[in-house]
């Protein structure tokens, strides 16, 4: 028979337990509802990592929500990003005059994010914000703060949770920590 496959077997540790990520994201959805209080917001959420984070944010936000999906890409060498960013599959939604909050897993160098701002600024929504779960303060690159953020983090490769390693591990129910081996 088969063995079974192990999926914690990559990790070196626990970052954020599901615990730990469920009670903020409550936290962040009530701050939320409160800020939209009488407002509705676009919700965008950006593909794939933000998947998790999106779904069960959304789902503790009590105003008026409208959710839409973005797949964007970032050319660069390996891991870094070059802050240019290609937008694979757009929103539907016309953002114009609109109240728009961006979903995102994590904020590192901070290129994706200020490019995608940029792009939707442009299309003049009432107001733009983003909301990240993950804050890498120490990767940063360009001068571009999350409006909130679920936790700050150490500058670790993270999996879990919606983020990868090379395409899988998203499903797992936490944030871990690669062990070293698997990428030194
Ligand atoms: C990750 C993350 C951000 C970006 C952050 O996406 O979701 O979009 O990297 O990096 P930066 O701050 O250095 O620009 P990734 O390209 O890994 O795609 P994925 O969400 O599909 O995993």
């Amino acid at each position: 028979m088969a063995e079974k496959t192990d999926l914690n077997k990559v990790v070196d540790k626990v970052l954020v337990s599901e615990e730990e990520l469920q009670r903020r994201i409550a936290e962040l959805g009530a701050q939320l509802s409160e800020d939209y209080e009488g407002k509705d917001v676009i919700c965008v959420c950006i593909l794939r990592g933000a998947v998790h984070f999106f779904s069960d944010l959304v789902r503790h936000m009590t105003c008026m929500t409208e959710l839409d999906f973005m797949s964007i890409s970032s050319y660069g060498n390996g891991k870094r990003t070059s802050g240019i960013v290609r937008i694979a599959k757009d929103m539907d939604t016309s953002i114009t005059g609109r109240h728009v909050l961006i979903i995102e897993d994590i904020m590192d160098s901070g290129h994706t994010l200020k490019h995608l701002k940029k792009v939707l600024e442009a299309r003049e929504p009432a107001s733009l914000k983003i909301c990240c779960l993950l804050d890498k303060p120490s990767r940063r690159e360009c001068d571009i703060t999350p409006d909130y953020t679920g936790f700050v983090i150490p500058n670790e490769f993270v999996l879990g949770y919606g983020l990868d390693f090379n395409n899988f591990y998203r499903n797992l129910p936490y944030v871990g920590v690669l062990k070293p081996e698997y990428y030194e």
